[in-house]
């Protein structure tokens, strides 16, 4: 069917309506007029494929990735890098107007580096073929390289292929250093001699087991140091995450106690402890803990502790903290963190989300006892529709 386009959903998907039923269609943009086929089909909506555009929008350019119409990874790679901060910008703000979410100014952060920031990256390995699945399938897409990657886990992509896994997954991470680690799941026999060879490759991990060299790598973030395990989560984007860190060490003043929930390896937890009276961080993977204990000695920071703990399980230590940081995953605050927040009441609360939709739900609580005092967004994911944002809430006096 013949169709145009009337604006982007908030995961970067074109939306027209057709007898009164909206469609969604990937990769298609504002005013492009298109052919489609709908491929699915629900009671409320429906969900299209772009098949041929008629008449392009005028913001369309032509894709850098040659990968781009298949790969479910950037949504917006078909915009310019200015008209992608302007959707950011946009859905954050439509986001926290129709939730009632108040906020006197939205700063943007923009990404100097544009394309190859990722330092970690997640392939498929289907048939001795690499590379990613399509969108919502396990059709994979074949690939060289990822126009967002860093260059040094380019070069590595080609290295892998020579391990011969017919089927599996492979992650590649990368450090500021540009050195390497590789974890493999398969149950492929792998030979890994090839590959180790001056690439910079500092660990090799097959199915949980380390079978070449270390299994971490160290992370340098402002004058911190970083141990990171390959399974402990670390920032994407080195071009991004410093500034992000050293903008909420600002926030904290040298009387706070505070509580860092969601730690990781400890980054938040030891840029606030250089101001800070007091920190406590809490972290659900073992690894993880572990670094930040190791993080803590290596930056000679004493005012720190790290508390192994599932958050979702309800968290309780009887501690005043005037100030709470969260940095929770992609499904936001879960409830028994936010009941003890909302026990706890702090004077501050830091929240940095990878994630828009629930950040606006967690925020709508949070703003029955705070203001938005600050409210930046960064471009931690150019070229994908997700934004990283870093919320300040103070107390309502009232
Ligand atoms: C977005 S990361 C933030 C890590 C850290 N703040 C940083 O910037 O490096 C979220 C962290 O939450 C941890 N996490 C996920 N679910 C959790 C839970 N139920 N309890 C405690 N930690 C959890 C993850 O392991 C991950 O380290």
């Amino acid at each position: 069917m013949k169709v145009t386009i009337e604006k982007l959903d908030n995961f970067g998907k074109g939306i027209t309506h057709f007898d009164n039923k909206v469609i969604f269609i990937p990769k298609t943009l504002p005013m492009d007029e298109c052919e489609i086929e709908i491929v699915k089909e629900k009671k409320n909506y429906s969900e299209g494929k772009l098949i041929k555009i008629i008449k392009q929008s005028k913001d369309r350019i032509e894709s850098k990735c040659p990968y781009f119409n298949e790969c479910g990874g950037c949504a917006l790679q078909n915009l310019d890098y200015d008209n992608t901060v302007k959707f950011k910008q946009n859905k954050i703000k439509e986001l926290f107007l129709r939730n009632n979410i108040e906020v006197d100014n939205i700063n943007f952060i923009s990404n100097e580096r544009k394309f190859n920031y990722r330092n970690k990256i997640e392939l498929k390995i289907v048939n001795k073929k690499i590379g990613y699945f399509e969108e919502l399938s396990h059709k994979l897409i074949e690939i060289d390289r990822c126009l967002i990657a860093k260059d040094k886990i380019n070069e590595v992509i080609n290295e892998v292929k020579k391990l011969n896994i017919v089927n599996g997954e492979i992650t590649i991470r990368c450090n500021f250093n540009d050195e390497i680690l590789l974890i493999i799941n398969t149950e492929n026999k792998i030979n890994i001699n090839e590959i180790i060879m001056d690439r910079k490759i500092v660990g090799i991990i097959l199915n949980n087991n380390i079978i070449y060299g270390e299994d971490y790598f160290v992370e340098k973030v402002n004058s911190l140091y970083f141990k990171v395990s390959y399974n402990s989560f670390f920032q994407i984007n080195e071009w991004i995450f410093p500034t992000i860190f050293k903008e909420i060490q600002d926030n904290i003043n040298k009387e706070d106690v505070v509580l860092d929930l969601y730690c990781g390896v400890g980054t938040i937890s030891l840029h606030s402890a250089v101001n800070a009276k007091e920190v406590i961080g809490v972290e659900i993977v073992k690894n993880a803990v572990l670094n930040a204990i190791k993080n803590k000695e290596i930056n000679g920071i004493n005012n720190v502790e790290f508390l192994l703990q599932d958050l979702s399980k309800g968290f309780i230590l009887d501690k005043s903290f005037n100030t709470i940081i969260v940095d929770p995953p992609r499904n936001g605050i879960d409830k028994k963190t936010m009941d003890y927040i909302l026990c706890k009441l702090p004077n501050k609360v830091i929240y940095m989300s990878c994630d828009a939709n629930t950040l606006v739900r967690d925020l709508k609580i949070l703003c029955n006892y705070y203001d938005i005092i600050k409210c930046n967004l960064y471009d931690m994911f150019s070229y994908t529709y997700h934004v990283e944002s870093l919320c300040v809430l103070k107390i309502r006096k009232s």
